[in-house]
């Protein structure tokens, strides 16, 4: 007889500012147990809510069964990825961790359905980054854009978020499609498009989306700020815990009504001069510059000023908590207040 196994709930890229969200409300919630990966040693903050940390790389085959040896996977949220920014760095090694690192889970995935014969709710947070519009007049005249339009992204990042949406789609649906024994893969692959996100905890590493928190955080702390995009800047953003209610919606929600596997969300979209307005008036002493880096705002520029989410209120029932206001009055200030004082 094979020793039972515990059902467990698996989270890539635990250390990261989503994984550190969203491990504490399934902490709070989930009746699996919660496995923590993540390259680094994890967080000791987050000691107590997992029942297993583990210290690995998702490109190491020994790791993954490592995690399963123990434990049943029921649910994978895959949150480990190098961002937008870093990417650009070092690419092709952005590629092997975004894509064969996605594609290494996939397989876990399917191998655990196998073995205790459910379906695995396989979570993958994509991007904004899929977007690419070709010039600001295009963007401005864009608006909102649909999950279908400019899938054009024009940083490794994007292209490799919207490969890997993709590939959760061909696993869910089309796997191995020719074979005589070809049966459902068992993979549940639902995945959202986040715009810019904003924690009070946490702050980013290697997004370029990072202008907006890295301003905030650095006023609180009387940091002097140089943001590395024009004032006039604008894409969408959304608080920490509307991104993490959002995972959970998509993870609860029933597997009929889903009408796709990629849904846009979205809870408002400032430019960077009135995130800095709104960041004085909470901090007056505020000292905020605005000295674009060119080439990081070639990359903001490429992504919408907003996008359409209708999908997502329609089929999982979105609706953020936080508009902007909110945000900074009743999440943003008093936690970072707190946390620096
Ligand atoms: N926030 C991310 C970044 O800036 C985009 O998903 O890379």
């Amino acid at each position: 007889m094979p020793l039972p196994r515990r059902k467990a709930v698996l989270v890539t890229g635990a250390n990261g500012e989503m994984g550190h969200g969203l491990i504490q409300r399934l902490a709070q919630s989930a009746d699996a147990d919660v496995i923590a990966l993540d390259i680094r040693d994890i967080d000791p903050e987050l000691a107590d809510k997992c029942a297993a940390r583990i210290v690995g790389d998702i490109l190491d085959p020994r790791m993954l069964e490592r995690v399963v040896a123990e434990y049943e996977v029921h649910t994978i949220f895959h949150l480990a990825a190098l961002l937008s920014t870093r990417a650009e760095f070092t690419p092709e090694t952005a590629h092997e961790v975004n894509v064969q690192g996605t594609l290494n889970l996939l397989k876990l995935a399917v191998e655990q359905s196998r073995w205790h014969g459910r379906r695995v709710k396989f979570l993958f947070p994509s991007s904004i980054a899929v977007y690419g519009m070709p010039d600001l007049e295009t963007k401005r005249g864009a608006g909102a854009v649909k999950e279908t339009e400019w899938n054009l992204p024009s940083t490794m990042y994007g292209c490799n978020k919207l490969y890997c949406e993709q590939l959760g789609r061909y696993y869910a649906r089309h796997y191995r499609q020719l074979a005589v024994d070809s049966t459902d893969a068992g993979v549940d692959f639902r995945s959202i498009r986040f715009p810019g996100l904003i924690s009070a905890f946490t702050v980013p590493h290697g997004g370029t989306s990072d202008y907006a928190p890295e301003m905030i955080h650095a006023a609180a702390q009387g940091l002097p700020y140089a943001c590395f995009v024009r004032p006039d800047t604008r894409i969408s953003f959304m608080a920490m815990p509307d991104a993490i209610d959002a995972l959970m919606a998509l993870m609860e929600a029933d597997a009929e009504r889903l009408t796709s596997h990629v849904y846009n969300i979205t809870a408002f979209n400032p430019s960077a001069q009135e995130f800095a307005e709104l960041t004085r008036s909470a901090f007056p002493g505020a000292q905020i510059t605005f000295e674009p880096d060119l080439r990081r705002q070639g990359i903001v520029d490429s992504w919408p000023e907003d996008v359409v989410d209708t999908r997502s209120r329609t089929d999982w029932g979105f609706a953020p908590k936080y508009d902007l206001r909110r945000t900074f009055e009743e999440y943003l200030v008093p936690n970072i207040r707190a946390r620096y004082a």
